[in-house]
C-alpha cells in the first residue's frame, strides 16, 4: 500500500503556485508585462558579479576532482570555516567550523534543525503570520506544529498567547525574522523578552526549549537598519540560513545551520545533522556550490530595489486607505484586505490583473501578501490598477 499521508497531501493545493500559474496563463493572453504578478518570492535581481566570477574562476582553474567530488558528510571544511569567520566578525559570535552544517537552503536547514532537538510527538510553536512550508518541515518529523496567534499591531510576538500555549511537551520554538509574509523585523526588545520566556520555560519544565531561527532574509533590511542577530539573545539557538535571497541563488540550494557554541549539546548537534542527513538522503549541497559561496560569504546582490518597491507600495496602500504595517525588511508586505474574506478580495483583484495572495495559509486570514520582488517599473504601473480596483470595488 502506498503512503496515505503523502497521498493526502496531494489534495491540498498550494495557493501561491496556483496564482503564479494563473499569472503565467494570463500573461499568454495579454503579455506578461501587463500582469501585476505579486505571487512568488523569487528574487528579481541577479547574483552578484563576485559570485559569477568565482564560479568561472573555479571551473577554469581548480581541480575538477575537488569541485565535483563528494562533499565530506559534514560539509566542505572551507565553507564551514568561512561561514564561522563571517558570523563571528559580523555578529560577535564564537563559532568554529564544527558548529556549521551546510544544507540545501533554509528548507534543508529547518528540516535538520527541527529533527536534531525534538523527538516524535513533541510540539513545536511558531508565530503567525508564518511561512506555510513549516507545516511539512515540522509534521514530516512526526511533530505537531502549533501557531501562536498574531500580534496584529506590529507583527512582533503576541506574548500573552505564547505564554498560554507553552507547556512541558514544547521542545522548540520556530521563528522567522525578517518575516515572510509580514516583512516585520523582530526588535531587540522582542528577542530579549522571548529569550527570558524560553529560559523560564526551560527551568519550569526541566528541559531546554530550543529556539530555531529561520533567517533567509537577514540581509534584506531597510532604512539603514540591521536585523538583530537572534542567536545573541538566547544560547540554545540553531540559526537556519540560506543564500537563496541574499545572493539570489534559490535554485542552487545552499544554506546552513549554525549551532550556538553555548547551546546544550552544541558539540554533537552538527554530527547529528550528518546522521539526520543520511536518513533524509540529503547528503550535503553540491561541492561546487559550497566552494563557490565560501569564496564570497560577505557578498550580496544589489538588494536596493526591494526597498524602492517597499516605499512605492507602502505609500500607495496607505494613501488608498489600506491598514498595513510598514515592512522593515524582506520583499513582502501584508496589508489588511478591504473585506473580511481575503480569498474573495484576491479573486476580485484578478479582474484588474493584480495577482495578490490571500494570507489565510500564512495564519493571517483577512490579510493578503504582495511579494514585491519584481521590476520597479511594474510596481509603478501596478499602482493605477490598484487604485481602480480599490475605488471601483470598494468605493475608497
Ligand atoms: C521564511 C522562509 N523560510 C524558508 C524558506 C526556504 O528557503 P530556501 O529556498 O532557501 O530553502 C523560505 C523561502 O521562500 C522562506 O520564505
Amino acid at each position: 500500500m502506498i503512503n496515505e499521508q503523502y497521498e493526502r497531501m496531494l489534495g491540498a493545493k498550494n495557493i501561491i503556485r496556483v496564482l503564479s500559474e494563473f499569472a503565467t496563463e494570463r500573461g499568454r493572453e495579454i503579455g506578461y508585462d501587463n500582469v501585476f504578478d505579486y505571487s512568488l518570492g523569487n528574487p528579481s535581481v541577479p547574483a552578484p558579479e563576485a559570485f559569477t566570477k568565482e564560479m568561472i574562476r573555479l571551473l577554469e582553474e581548480e581541480d575538477p576532482m575537488a569541485l565535483h567530488g563528494y562533499s565530506p558528510t559534514l560539509g566542505n571544511p572551507l565553507f564551514k570555516e568561512r561561514i564561522a569567520e563571517s558570523l563571528n566578525r559580523r555578529f560577535g559570535m564564537n563559532y568554529t567550523a564544527g558548529h556549521i552544517f551546510p544544507t540545501t537552503g533554509a528548507a534543508g536547514a529547518v528540516a535538520h534543525a527541527v529533527r536534531a532537538v525534538t523527538k516524535p510527538g513533541d510540539r513545536v510553536l511558531t508565530f503567525a503570520p508564518y511561512f506555510p512550508e513549516y507545516n511539512p518541515y515540522v509534521t514530516g518529523a512526526g511533530l505537531t506544529l502549533e501557531v501562536v496567534p498574531a500580534d496584529r499591531e506590529a507583527f512582533q510576538i503576541n506574548f500573552d498567547a505564547f505564554e498560554e500555549m507553552l507547556g512541558d511537551d514544547v521542545a522548540a520554538v520556530l521563528i522567522n525574522t525578517p518575516n515572510n509574509p509580514s516583512g516585520a523585523v523582530y526588535t531587540e526588545e522582542t528577542l530579549t523578552r522571548l529569550a527570558a520566556m524560553l529560559t523560564d520555560a526551560s527551568k519550569k519544565y526541566g528541559h531546554t526549549v530550543f529556539l530555531l531561527s529561520d533567517e533567509p532574509y537577514r540581509e534584506i533590511v531597510f532604512d539603514g537598519m540591521a536585523a538583530p542577530y537572534v542567536s545573541k539573545y538566547y544560547d540554545h539557538t540553531l540559526s537556519c540560513y540560506s543564500f537563496s535571497k541574499s545572493l539570489s541563488l534559490p535554485g542552487e540550494r545552499i544554506g546552513y545551520v549554525a549551532v550556538n557554541p553555548a547551546c546544550e549539546k552544541a558539540e554533537v548537534i552538527v554530527p547529528m545533522c550528518g546522521q539526520i542527513s543520511r536518513g533524509l538522503g540529503h547528503n550535503c549541497p553540491p561541492s561546487l556550490i559550497q566552494i563557490a559561496v565560501a569564496g564570497c560569504t560577505d557578498a550580496v546582490s544589489d538588494l536596493s530595489v526591494y526597498e524602492t518597491n517597499r516605499n512605492l507600495l507602502y505609500e500607495a496602500l496607505t494613501r488608498l486607505g489600506y491598514s498595513v504595517v510598514k515592512p522593515g525588511g524582506t520583499f513582502y508586505i501584508l496589508p489588511k484586505a478591504m473585506e473580511e474574506d481575503s480569498v474573495a478580495f484576491c479573486e476580485k483583484a484578478k479582474d484588474y490583473d493584480l495577482i495578490l495572495v490571500p494570507a489565510d495559509g500564512f495564519g493571517a486570514p483577512g490579510y493578503f501578501r504582495m511579494a514585491y520582488c519584481i521590476d520597479t517599473d511594474k510596481v509603478r504601473r501596478s499602482i493605477p490598477a490598484l487604485e481602480r480596483f480599490t475605488k471601483e470595488v470598494y468605493g475608497c
